[in-house]
C-alpha cells in the first residue's frame, strides 16, 4: 500500500495527480491539512503506559495503521519561515509511538530501536518557492536525518519541468555557516520556554535556576501560553534581546514553538538559542542548529549563537546534588550571554560534550547493554506503569 498523507493547508489535485503519475498504483489519500495536528505533548505514554499507542486522539492517531501498512509515505508538506511548517513537524513528532525508548548506538550516535520489523520509505515534497538555496538545503538535510533516525530510504519529489522523484543523499548538517557574533551587555533577555510538558519538564526546572539566578536580567515566556502569541510576536519587533530555549523533538524544534516562529517578522536586536536534548551527544541538535543560523539571517537580527547540551532526559531522577551540577553550566552560559552580551565559547564547548561516542564508549554501551543496564532506565518506569510485559506490542501490525 502506498499513502499519500496531505499536510498543505490547501489541497492541489493538478499535483495529486503528478505525484501519482511516478508510480502504476494508485495511493490512499489522506487529507490533514485542513485541520491542526495535535501537538506531541512530551507526555510519553506511547513509551511507558500504552507502548506504540499515542495518548492524543485525532485524526492523526487515527492514521498510524495507514503509516505502519504503508511500503511508501507520501508527505505533501507547506513550508514557513524558511523550514517545514509547524504542521508537517507536528506529524514527524507524532511518528515516535512506532519506536521503542530503548537505545542503541549507530555511527557514535544513539538511535532508538525499532517497534516494527519495517518501516515505509518516506517521499517528501515542499515547494522550493520562498526558500533559498542554503534553507533549501537545511530542509532536505533535515528530512533526510529524519528518515535515516526513522529506518525509512528518503526521498523527494522536486519540481523540475516536470515532477521528479530522487533519492536524498546523507549529508553534514549545514551548521557553523554563520559565526556567532556579539552585542552589547544585556538588560533584559526576553527568553522563550519551548517545552510542551504540562508537568515535570526539564526546560521548565533549568529556566526556573536561570530565573533565580539572573533575576529580572531575564524574562522567561512559556509558549504553552498560547493566548499571548498575538502580544508576543508583536513585542518581537521592538524587544532587543530575544533567546528561544527548548528539548530537541524529533531533530528540530517542537511543532509548537515553530508555529510561534512562523509569526514574527524581521526586526533589529539579537536572537539566540538553546536546545537541550535527551541523547548525549550534541550532534543530534546540529541540524536544528543549521536552520537556527539561516532564521537570523530572516529575521535580521544579529546572531549570538546556539548552545547545546545533551543528556538531559533523565536529570529529574538524578540525585539533587547531581542534578544542580548538570543545570550549573548551563544556567552560567545565559549569565556570561546577559552580561557580556556574548556567548562563551569555551563554555559551549564543555556543554557540547561528546560531540558524538568514540568507540571506546560504543564498546562499554554494547558490554553495558548485554548486561540489561543501558535500558533499564525505561524498563523502570514501564514496571511502575504495569506496562512492562506489553513493551514490545505493535499495535499497528
Ligand atoms: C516527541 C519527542 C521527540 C524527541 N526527539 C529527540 C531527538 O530527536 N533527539 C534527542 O536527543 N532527544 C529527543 N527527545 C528528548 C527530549 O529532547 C528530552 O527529553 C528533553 O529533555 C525534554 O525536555 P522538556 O522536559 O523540557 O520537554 C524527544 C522527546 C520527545 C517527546
Amino acid at each position: 500500500m502506498k499513502t499519500l498523507f496531505d499536510l498543505r493547508a490547501k489541497a492541489d489535485s493538478q499535483l495529486f495527480e503528478a505525484v501519482q503519475s511516478l508510480y502504476d498504483e494508485p495511493f490512499n489519500i489522506i487529507r490533514l491539512g485542513d485541520q491542526p495536528i495535535t501537538a506531541c505533548l512530551g507526555c510519553w505514554n506511547c513509551w511507558l503506559k500504552t507502548p506504540g499507542k499515542c495518548a492524543i486522539k485525532d485524526q492523526m492517531a487515527e492514521s498510524y495503521l495507514d503509516y505502519v501498512k504503508s511500503d511508501t509515505v507520501i508527505l505533501l508538506m507547506d513550508t514557513a519561515q524558511g523550514f517545514i511548517n509547524h504542521q508537517a513537524k507536528a506529524f514527524l513528532d507524532r511518528t515516535i509511538p512506532h519506536y521503542h525508548p530503548y537505545i542503541e548506538i549507530v555511527a557514535g550516535e544513539c538511535h532508538h530501536v525499532a517497534r516494527y520489523q519495517r518501516y515505509p520509505d518516506l517521499i517528501f515534497y515542499y515547494d522550493q518557492e520562498g526558500l533559498t538555496d542554503l534553507e533549501e538545503q537545511v530542509v532536505e538535510d533535515y528530512l533526510y536525518r529524519t528518515a535515516y533516525h526513522f529506518r525509512s530510504k528518503a526521498y523527494r519529489i522536486k519540481k523540475e519541468n516536470n515532477q521528479k522523484l530522487y533519492p536524498l543523499e546523507p549529508r553534514k548538517p549545514g551548521n557553523g555557516s554563520l559565526a556567532f557574533a556579539s552585542t552589547d551587555p544585556i538588560n533584559k533577555l526576553v527568553i522563550y520556554s519551548g517545552s510542551p510538558r504540562r508537568s515535570r519538564s526539564n526546560s521548565g526546572e533549568i529556566l526556573k535556576k536561570v530565573s533565580e539566578a539572573l533575576g529580572d536580567r531575564v524574562e522567561i515566556r512559556d509558549l504553552k501560553e498560547r493566548d499571548k502569541w498575538g502580544e508576543w510576536s508583536e513585542a518581537f519587533k521592538h524587544e532587543r534581546d530575544v533567546m528561544f530555549f527548548m528539548p530537541l523533538y524529533v531533530h528540530a524544534m517542537p511543532s509548537h514553538v515553530m508555529d510561534f516562529i512562523e509569526r514574527l517578522e524581521a526586526s533589529a536586536g539579537s536572537i539566540s538559542f538553546f536546545i537541550q536534548s535527551g541523547f548525549p551527544e550534541s550532534s543530534q541538535s546540529h541540524y536544528l542548529e543549521a536552520y537556527f543560523e539561516q532564521l537570523a539571517l530572516r529575521l535580521g537580527r544579529t546572531y549570538l549563537g546556539t548552545a547545546i547540551k545533551g543528556g538531559v532526559e533523565g536529570m529529574q531522577l538524578r540525585a539533587p546534588k547531581a542534578r544542580e551540577k548538570m543545570i550549573e553550566p548551563m544556567v552560567r552560559a545565559i549569565d556570561t550571554l546577559v552580561s557580556e552580551g556574548r556567548y562563551n565559547p569555551k563554555e559551549l564547548q564543555k556543554l557540547a560534550v561528546p560531540v558524538r561516542f568514540g568507540l571506546i564508549v560504543t564498546g562499554l554501551f554494547k558490554l553495558f547493554a548485554r548486561l540489561g543496564l543501558v535500558n533499564s532506565f525505561w524498563d523502570k518506569q514501564l514496571k511502575e506503569n504495569n506496562a512492562f510485559e506489553r513493551s514490545f506490542d505493535r499495535p499497528y501490525n
